[in-house]
């Protein structure tokens, strides 16, 4: 066998078995090929998928407008490093402040490296600017959060899977109840050292847990009144994905900090990006941080294309209008339906809650049912499954989806 052999289902798991750490366990099957809202398997079955890779995919897949961009990018110029200027990355750097309101813009590849530059720049904002002694920072976060997988990232994770024999962890976290503002109030009360709030405006990977009305907004405004960053982890929630722009623009609460990632690029291309203003940006001096490919030409190019397909094709709104329809045919049938417990979310952005106990395999089962029925989506934390497709679906489409989530249900 040559190593671009085209290969079977059972023969590509196997390879990944045999030669990949076993880090992910994914559902059985092997995808070649994607267009818009559908992906196809390497025996040529067509599914619709309901993940968008983690909402990296809001644009559909393979947008013939990202692609180009990176296509054309890829042949003029990849990469020279920051050690030189390139002449991509300042256009990119003005598209994406004035679009999301903020003076400067820090480019990094993946969504972790966005946090993990955010908690650095929010403690350096806190010795330099807040005036808290050295070491001393402390940044409040949410339990059950999820950021990424990075050592410090981990060390205020409450997952015991992401967490355990990953010690020592890194030191500097306070961690409160999600959605609960009396317990905010009280760790901003409790030190002068506080320099950050990091919070995701809907909680993705702990099952789409949609806080309270208002909870953002009161949030943002207990922070300012501390005199602490408000940073809005929006590498999942962003990019019109929730039925705005961003997540907290639900609630017009314009983040200190904003983290985003994933869809940043439509799925073509690793890029994540750190947006603030001068009082905060500024601290950061040559040197202090950055990244080999970190705001390199073709990242650029395709985050312009990324963006401009959102709004040019009114993704947004389309996810706030589907999502409606989404949920509320899903309610209807839960109503009658003892195995769906509940359903959640906002725009496409969207959980139902299997009836089952968390250690089931029940949620699995019925994502190993969607899959022969046509439709690919995946558990997270044991009973809940996620529902995120595409935002460039029609609403012919998704009754057709919806139309095989309730009969694929029905079927247990
Ligand atoms: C809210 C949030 N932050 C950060 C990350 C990490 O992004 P990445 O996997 O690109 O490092 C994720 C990934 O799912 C996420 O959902």
């Amino acid at each position: 066998m040559t190593v671009l052999n085209k290969l079977t289902s059972k023969e590509a798991i196997e390879l990944e078995n045999n030669y990949g750490a076993h880090n992910y366990h994914p559902l059985p099957v092997v995808l070649s090929r994607g267009e818009g809202v559908h992906v196809w398997d390497v025996e040529g079955k067509k599914y619709y998928d309901f993940l968008s890779a983690y909402s990296a995919v809001n644009q559909g897949h393979c947008h013939p407008k990202v692609v180009d961009a990176m296509v054309n990018q890829a042949k003029t110029l990849t990469l020279t490093s920051r050690a030189f200027y390139n002449d991509m990355l300042g256009k990119y750097e003005k598209f994406a402040t004035e679009l999301f309101g903020f003076d400067k813009l820090l480019p990094m590849n993946t969504g972790a490296e966005a946090v993990e530059t955010a908690l650095k720049l929010a403690r350096k904002w806190a010795y330099e600017v807040k005036g808290i002694d050295e070491n001393k920072a402390e940044i409040i976060v949410c339990e059950n959060n999820f950021h990424g997988r990075t050592t410090t990232i981990i060390s205020f994770s409450n997952d015991p899977v992401a967490r355990k024999n990953f010690g020592p962890y890194t030191k500097g976290f306070l961690k409160i109840e999600y959605d609960n503002l009396q317990e905010l109030q009280e760790a901003l009360e409790s030190s002068n050292n506080i320099a950050a709030f990091l919070v995701e405006p809907i909680q993705g990977e702990a099952g789409v847990y949609v806080p309270s009305d208002g909870y953002l907004a009161a949030a943002k405004k207990m922070c300012a009144d501390y005199n602490v960053l408000f940073i809005a982890d929006e590498v999942q929630t962003g990019i019109a994905r929730t039925g705005k722009m961003l997540a907290v623009d639900h609630e017009n609460v314009q983040p200190d900090i904003l983290i985003l990632g994933k869809a940043l690029s439509g799925g073509a291309y690793p890029v994540s990006a750190v947006l603030a203003n001068n009082n905060i940006m500024n601290v950061i001096k040559p040197g202090n941080h950055g990244s080999t490919f970190g705001g390199n030409p073709v990242a650029a190019a395709v985050a312009i294309a990324a963006l401009e397909v959102i709004t040019e094709e009114n993704l947004a709104a389309n996810a706030e209008k589907l999502g409606q329809i989404f949920r509320d045919e899903l309610s209807a049938f839960a109503k009658d339906n003892d195995l769906v417990k509940s359903v959640r979310g906002k725009g496409l952005l969207n959980a139902i809650l299997i009836n089952d106990t968390e250690d089931s395999s029940t949620a699995w089962d019925i994502c190993l049912k969607l899959r022969d029925n046509g439709l690919l989506a995946k558990p997270t934390h044991g009973n809940i499954i996620r529902f995120a497709p595409p935002l460039v679906m029609n609403k012919e489409q998704l009754l057709e989806c919806v139309a095989i989530i309730k009969k694929t249900i029905q079927e247990f």
